[in-house]
This record gives structure tokens, sequence and C-alpha cells, in this order.
């Protein structure tokens, strides 16, 4: 058995699939409904804020009404364990209420708000408008805190020097198409990390390993050779 003491894993939408939110690019997809242009861009918010809120509010309920499955359970176990590092590319709070702590949200959060004048961050309300004055400056820019496209996603300095640090690399339920995390896997090879994929289907990326299946099913029994459990 390789070194396992630094492990990053990646997750996607594929994570979440089994608690019902939506992915992206399979088959009815988020992005097979929505002009992700319209509703994932500060190009669209500007356009159309009151659209843009009620995507996000719409998907802020599903996660509410959602609950964690049995990948989410596992990874907030492996997450107890020094050296792993859980970067996720997901904005529900799945594994938050799965025990998850110090998840890495690249790309924002459903339960967060922003203030696009001030900057100014909290938890955000169930459902959000456009006119809701930011409580910090009262200016009326409010808006979920995630990154759209063309953003820059969060906290990608501490995410480039766990992947330099690696020993392992797990991307899960990620279909690996949406830079900059669609370059992490190569990240971390150049580091000397060894690569694994858990996937529904093998997204086509050059893993040293690859296990297809649902997460429920994949998750759990990766994470208990890890924990030797
Ligand atoms: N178990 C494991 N993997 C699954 C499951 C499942 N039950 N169901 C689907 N998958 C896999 C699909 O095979 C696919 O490879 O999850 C992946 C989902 O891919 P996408 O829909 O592209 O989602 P994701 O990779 O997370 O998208 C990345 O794109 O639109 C942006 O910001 C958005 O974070 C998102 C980013």
């Amino acid at each position: 058995m390789s070194r396992t003491d630094r492990i990053v894993v990646l997750s996607g939408a594929g994570l979440s699939a089994e608690s019902g939110l939506g992915t992206f690019r399979d088959v009815a997809g988020l992005w097979t409904r929505y002009d992700l242009n319209e509703v994932a861009t500060p190009e669209g918010f500007a356009r159309n804020p009151n659209l843009v809120h009620d995507f996000y509010n719409a998907r802020r309920a599903n996660m509410a009404a959602a609950a964690p499955n049995a990948a989410h359970a596992a990874l907030a176990r492996l997450s107890t364990r020094p050296g792993v590092t859980l970067v996720t590319q997901n904005v529900d709070d799945m594994l938050e209420r799965a025990g998850a702590r110090n998840v890495i949200h690249m790309h924002g959060e459903l339960s967060g708000a922003l203030c696009a004048a001030c900057t100014t961050r909290w938890p955000a309300p169930p459902v959000m408008a456009p006119d809701d004055p930011c409580p910090a400056c009262g200016v009326s820019a409010t808006r979920p805190d995630v990154v759209w496209f063309g953003e820059m996603p969060y906290r990608m300095d501490e995410i480039e020097t766990v992947l330099s640090r690696a020993d392992l690399f797990v991307s899960i339920g990620t279909s690996g198409t949406v830079y900059p995390a669609a370059g992490f896997m190569e990240l971390a090879r150049e580091a000397g990390a060894r690569t694994l994929e858990l996937n529904l289907e093998a997204s086509g990326g050059h893993f040293d390993e690859v296990r297809e299946g649902p997460a429920s099913e994949t998750v759990p029994v990766w994470v208990a050779e890890i924990l030797g459990t």
C-alpha cells in the first residue's frame, strides 16, 4: 500500500446526485434546463437579478429538503483523519450536514449571501431578492455567495498548496470539464501523487485507478480501505 498520509479529495455534483440534487451535464442536468449564461454569470445577474435569485432560491429549497447520502457520511468520517483535505465544487451543505468540517467550497455555498458593494458575507435567508439590503452597508447589491463562470474560485492558494504535497488525489462525481478544478489531477500527479477516480462512469481522465459506480457505493468502500475499518 503506497503512502496515503496526505489525501486531497475533489468532489463534484455526482457526490450529491443520490441526495436528489441535480448534476449539471448529465441527462436532465441543470445546464440542460437553464442557460448558464443567464443564471451563473455576473453578466446574467446584471441583466436579470430576479431570475438569478429565483434560480438559487429554488436550489436552496432543494438543498434544505435533501439529505446527505452514504458518500457524504463516509467523507465526513474520512475528514477527521489528519492529512485529509476535502475540496468540493458543490455549493450544497451535504458534507457539513454529514459532519464534515473545514470543507473547501471553491465555488462558494448556497447557504451564503454576499454584498457585491462591500463584500460583507452573512448566512443566506431561504429566499433572497435583488432589493434585499446588505446588513452592513445597506446597499441593495446582495447576491448568492457562489462563484459564477468568469469569476475566480475561492481559496485557490490553499488548494494548490495541498495538491503540491498530496500522496493521493481522489476525484469523486465530477466530469472534469470545468477549470481550474479540471486541472487538479495533473497538478497532484506532477507532485508525485497517485490518482483515483470514483465516478458513475469513467470521465476519461488519465487516473492511475478508476472505480465506476454510484458514489453511495464506491465512496464508503474506498474510505473503509483508507481508515482500515
Ligand atoms: N455517483 C457518482 N458519480 C455520478 C453520479 C453518482 N450517483 N451521478 C452522476 N455522476 C457523475 C457523472 O458521470 C459526471 O461525471 O458526476 C459527474 C457530474 O458532472 P457535472 O454534471 O459536469 O458536474 P460537475 O463536474 O460537478 O461540474 C463542475 O461546473 O457548472 C459548473 O460550477 C458548476 O461546480 C460545477 C462545475
